[in-house]
């Protein structure tokens, strides 16, 4: 296994819109590992692969409190959406920044497993949000994009400052 890059904001490969899976091969098994890996290192809840520069239509996921419930969506479909919930988010490729974002509080999902299994899924809660969260990714959409134009500017601005340090 080995971990990922995490692009960062703003990026400019985090508005790649990904392409469906077609191929539930090898190495798509080594790409699901590889990202769970890097998403339970850094410490995140979900990880799309337009994160990691992988423009394909995979997610991974583990909301649970014990780090024990790995969750793999691919080629994932909303099907139904009802109500709305606001909550705070926050994004591995967005570091340090936490915001509101309104989404539909349950949602109906359909997606692909590792192996290419379709499953449906109904969702609430935290795992509705984040579901909702990694599926604007895998659309090249980042959840700072549903804030104000100034505070958009004023979180790429700290992000830019922040990566030259780092340098
Ligand atoms: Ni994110």
């Amino acid at each position: 296994m080995a971990l990922l890059n995490i692009l960062h904001y703003p990026d400019a490969r985090l508005h790649i819109v990904a392409k469906p899976v077609e191929l539930f091969d090898t190495a798509l098994q080594v790409q699901i590992e590889d990202m769970f890996e890097t998403m339970y290192q850094a410490k995140g809840i979900g990880l799309a692969a337009t994160q990691v520069d992988f423009h394909r239509r995979l997610i991974v996921m583990d909301v649970s409190e014990h780090k024990n419930e790995r969750r793999v969506f691919i080629n994932p479909v909303i099907l139904e959406k009802e109500g709305e919930t606001v909550y705070e988010e926050g994004c591995l490729s967005v570091p340090g920044i936490y915001d509101n974002v309104t989404r539909a509080e349950f949602i109906k999902v359909r997606a692909q497993d590792g192996q290419g299994e379709f499953f449906e899924l109904e969702a609430d809660g935290l795992l509705a949000i984040c579901i909702q969260h990694e599926i604007d990714h895998l659309d090249g959409k980042v959840f700072v994009e549903y804030l104000s134009q100034l505070k958009q500017s004023r979180i790429k601005s700290k992000l830019k400052k922040r990566e030259k340090q780092n340098l």
